[in-house]
């Protein structure tokens, strides 16, 4: 039985994301049968199909290059704007590399993206592990800890222009003088500015993340690997201060926002069928037909992630090639069974620290359709459960209800 941290938010509902296949070749680099499209057409109507199957959100990748099965790629800011014009209550998380935008600019494009989509956008903020795509662009590639040197400033540079007048700031990355960006972002009740999710494992990305996301994102991982994430995190938030509940009084901190305490996602590669050895042999058939060239290549490429910092530790740093055929490590969180057996482990999950899933399949469209109908109604019973056992109530309202259109005709359209 796994202990409930005391992070865990248990009146809170878990939320959940998927994937936007914006890129060729699916999410994991195999010759299994993938029916998953990266076009946008597939892509407007899966978005529909998640926003009325209980998801609150999608995440864009940012690839630049071909590369280890991902032969072609949409670009994020623009995809997840059209995406967020083709739905009505999904929020859209944009991913960007600084290095690769002006933190001033990205802020601009993403109050527009906000007042387009009435308050649904959010920026998922990747350091980059590509080294490739930068070098062969003419940028400045990083050592791996002064990558988060410069997106910590990165991601102080867009709140405080998404949330002052006259913004300033000077650093070693970015000097802002004076700015104030009109209009501000949309005004939603209960959040500050678009959100600001951050992907990272290593020591450095924790401690970033602790200081400045509001949501840490994270490569699949079990419950105990997971367990020390949340750690990383926590501790580096309280040395800021940051609050466990609700955001501390501005004036606690001059130099520092006053932020409530981070978020954690966690990706998982799901495999829902009607029996656990169906959904093991589908697992096992992924890693047989792996594309070995472009695993291999992605795992050579993956050293300047985790592997090259000086304890060793971080994203794909022990990965094992089975782990890297979904290149988001979304086997290790073991989300593969029955619906049943998925939602007791999503709970399990929930108990550490997880406010949200982010999700990936083989068959998109058919899958998220999927897991709104077979799997959230389990997890919304366990959860309850969970909180009444707890001495609290689940609190459902303003969750995305499952079903809340019709899925079915969508997929089948
Ligand atoms: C949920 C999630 C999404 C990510 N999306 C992208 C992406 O779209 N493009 C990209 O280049 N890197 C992406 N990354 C990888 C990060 O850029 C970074 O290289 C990686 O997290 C390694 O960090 P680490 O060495 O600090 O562990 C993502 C990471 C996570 C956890």
């Amino acid at each position: 039985m796994t202990e409930i941290s005391n992070v865990a938010r248990l009146s809170d509902p878990l939320k959940f994301a998927y994937w936007v296949p914006n890129v060729s070749g699916g999410l994991v680099v195999s010759t299994i049968e993938q029916r998953t499209g990266w076009d946008f057409e597939y892509n407007k109507k899966l978005a529909r199909i998640a926003e009325n199957s209980g998801f609150e959100y999608a995440l864009t990748q940012t690839r630049y290059a071909a590369s280890y099965g991902a032969d072609k790629q949409h670009e994020a800011t623009s995809f997840s704007l059209a995406l967020l014009a083709a739905t009505e209550r999904l929020k859209v998380i944009s991913a960007v590399h600084p290095g690769m935008w002006h933190p001033g600019v990205l802020a601009k494009f993403i109050i527009t993206a906000d007042h387009i989509s009435n308050g649904r956008a959010a920026v998922n903020i990747v350091s980059g592990w590509l080294k490739a795509e930068f070098e062969n662009f003419g940028l400045e590639w990083l050592e791996h800890d002064e990558r988060y040197v410069r997106t910590e400033e990165f991601i102080k540079v867009l709140r405080g222009l998404w949330t002052e007048q006259d913004f300033s700031q000077s650093g070693k990355y970015y000097n802002i003088a004076d700015f104030t960006l009109q209009p501000a972002p949309v005004d939603v009740p209960g959040r500050a500015h678009p959100e600001i999710f951050f992907g990272g494992n290593s020591t450095a990305a924790q401690a970033t993340a602790g200081r400045v996301a509001d949501w840490y994102f994270s490569n699949g991982k079990d419950l105990e690997g997971f367990k020390e994430n949340i750690a990383g995190v926590v501790a580096a938030a309280g040395e800021t201060r940051r609050g466990t509940e609700g955001a501390l009084p501005a004036a606690l901190s001059s130099h520092l926002p006053a932020l409530p305490a981070p978020r954690f996602g966690l990706n998982g590669f799901v495999i829902a069928r009607d029996s656990e050895k169906e959904a093991r042999d589908t697992l096992r058939e992924i890693v047989a037909k792996a594309h070995k060239p472009a695993v291999e290549g992605f795992r050579a490429a993956v050293q300047e992630a985790g592997a090259s910092t000086k304890d060793g530790k971080g994203m794909w740093a022990d990965s094992s090639f089975e782990d890297l055929v979904q290149y988001n490590d979304g086997f290790k969180t073991q989300l593969i069974g029955t619906p049943e057996q998925i939602a007791e482990r999503i709970v399990e999950f929930k108990k550490i620290g997880v406010n949200l899933f982010l999700t990936g399949y083989l068959h998109f469209q058919e899958e998220v359709a999927a897991f709104g109908q077979d799997i959230l109604p389990i997890v919304r019973d366990l959860e309850a459960d969970l909180a009444r056992k707890n001495g609290t109530e689940l609190n459902l309202s303003g969750t995305p209800a499952a079903n809340a259109g019709s899925t079915s005709g969508l997929v089948n359209a």
